[in-house]
């Protein structure tokens, strides 16, 4: 998971917006520190389980790395300022999305994890042609 993170972060444009969904364990926060490390972040990556969002600047961007898991109520994201995270400049990866449905905007891109065996298998689709984009890119990053 962190080996495809890395290559699939070099695929990542400014301004996208990832969901990672998938039950606890599946191994979002794991794909995001792939995604953190091909991005050039070299220390560790913290799931923000209570700080909900983490910010890591990097020479490949901005990233916002989200975990809404303990979000009580989506309204809490207007607290948060969650517009002006979600800007053109930040790519922004966030866990359990649907704890912000109806005031979270969509994603570019939505990734499934679920188990199969001890592996993994990832399923995705898109909202917006940024994402279709991003996709098919994916599908020729994963075809070499
Ligand atoms: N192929 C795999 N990909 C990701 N995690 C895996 C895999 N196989 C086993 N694991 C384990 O599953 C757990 C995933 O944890 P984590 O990334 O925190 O999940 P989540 O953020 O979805 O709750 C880790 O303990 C990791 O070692
Ligand atoms: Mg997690």
């Amino acid at each position: 998971m962190v080996a495809f993170g890395e290559r699939f972060s070099a695929l990542l444009k400014p301004g996208t917006v990832l969901f990672l969904h998938g039950d606890l364990g599946m191994g979002k926060t794991t794909l995001c520190r792939g995604i953190l490390r091909g991005a050039g972040h070299q220390g560790a990556v913290k799931s923000p389980t209570y700080t909900l969002v983490e910010p890591y600047e990097l020479s490949r961007g901005r990233f916002y790395h989200f975990d809404l898991y303990r979000l009580g109520d989506p309204e809490e994201l207007e607290y948060l300022g969650i517009r002006d995270y979600l800007d053109e400049s930040s790519i922004s990866l966030i866990e359990w999305p649907e704890k912000g449905a109806g005031i979270l905007p969509s994603a570019d891109i939505e990734l499934n994890i679920r188990a199969q065996g001890t592996g993994r298998v990832l399923t995705w689709h898109t909202n917006t042609e940024k994402g279709e984009q991003l996709a098919d890119n994916l599908t020729e990053l994963l075809l070499t």
